[in-house]
């Protein structure tokens, strides 16, 4: 059985029940935006986020979920699409899930918008349902959200990241969100369990290896259905090039400055500084980082006792780490 079939089967009927209510969910009586949320969900993607949520809360529940699960996973697909649509007119990208992105097709200004709508149409089906305890969770990761795609804006233009900068925005841009898919997913059937925490912290670290995954997709040339070598043509510097810019001399930093600062968008440089960092290492280096974030969330799962859910989490970490897009 393929591997994602594999992950999918205990939680198969929740997620089925799922894209019922998240199509639902996107609704609107202006025509445009229904055309719009349509090409969405038609085109869906890995849809790991809301695994997250079912495993966790059937791991922790004996098998059981409740509405508040349900909505959760939701609302936190619902803020995950939000987020591409924006991150596509932010990064000017054109293709997302292997079709055309919504600024593409639309423009700027409608994928602006729709991204709002979508946002909004999360929060209010937590509010609408008096869920204040994951509407809490939900709201830290926007707001984490926003902050690390700034915080990555601002290192962008000033070519001045760390190793250590570089954890903090994948772990507010990405990582918060997967931790709270696991926290909420645990409070929904668990409000007041030390579990709550514990599953924040494993979902962090699944979230981590995730982007620094992500990350090393941008400098392969496998079509993963968006573009690659793009992060480079944004400043965009991500740990296999700070990596590498922290141990060659002082006349290859100033050439791998130079070309990002000056030459970012000329094809040809851009892949010689892909080729300089893969041969110094910078890709070995990050899938070590990368395991080892992994070898972290397997950890917190240990403690945990064997169940069919328990299984098909060690599967979706593992996932994280050897998917193909
Ligand atoms: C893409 O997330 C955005 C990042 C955080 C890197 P996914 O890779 O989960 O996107 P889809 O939903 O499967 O398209
Ligand atoms: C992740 O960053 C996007 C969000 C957290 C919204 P990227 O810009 O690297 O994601 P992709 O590669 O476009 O999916
Ligand atoms: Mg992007
Ligand atoms: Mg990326």
């Amino acid at each position: 059985m393929k591997i994602v079939s594999q992950i999918k089967q205990p939680v198969e009927q929740e997620m089925e029940l799922f894209e019922t209510k998240f199509r639902e969910a996107m609704s609107s009586k202006v025509a445009l935006l229904n055309r719009i949320t349509y090409y969405i969900v038609n085109r869906k993607g890995k849809q790991m986020r809301p695994m997250f949520v079912f495993l966790t809360a059937k791991l922790l529940n004996e098998g059981a979920v409740n509405e508040r699960t349900y909505r959760g996973a939701s609302v936190i697909e619902l803020i995950h699409t939000a987020t591409l649509v924006h991150d596509d007119v932010v990064d000017e990208s054109n293709k997302r899930r292997g079709f055309f992105s919504i600024n593409a097709l639309w423009k700027n200004k409608i994928a602006v918008l729709v991204g709002d709508y979508l946002l909004s149409k999360g929060l209010l089906l937590s509010i609408d349902n008096g869920d204040f305890d994951l509407l809490r969770i939900i709201s830290v990761a926007v707001r984490e959200m926003s902050e690390g795609e700034l915080l990555q804006i601002e290192k962008a233009r000033r070519l001045d990241i760390t190793e250590e900068v570089y954890y903090d925005i994948i772990r507010q841009k990405t990582a918060t969100l997967i931790a709270a898919c696991c926290s909420l997913g645990a409070c929904s059937v668990k409000p007041d369990s030390s579990d709550v925490e514990t599953f924040r912290k494993f979902g962090e670290l699944c979230g981590m290896a995730f982007q620094i995954k992500d990350d090393l997709f941008d400098y392969g040339a496998k079509k993963i259905g968006k573009p690659t070598g793009i992060d480079i043509k944004e400043q965009k510097m991500t740990l296999p090039l700070i990596y590498v810019l922290n141990k060659c001399s002082a006349s290859e930093k100033k050439w791998l400055i130079n070309s990002v600062k000056n030459h970012n968008k000329d094809k040809k440089r851009v892949n010689e500084v892909i080729t300089f960092v893969r041969d110094q290492g910078g890709l070995d280096y990050a899938v070590q980082k990368m395991l080892s974030f992994k070898e972290r969330a397997l950890q917190l799962l240990a403690t945990y006792p064997s169940s069919a859910y328990k299984s098909a989490l060690v599967l979706m970490v593992n996932y994280v780490v050897d998917r193909k897009k």
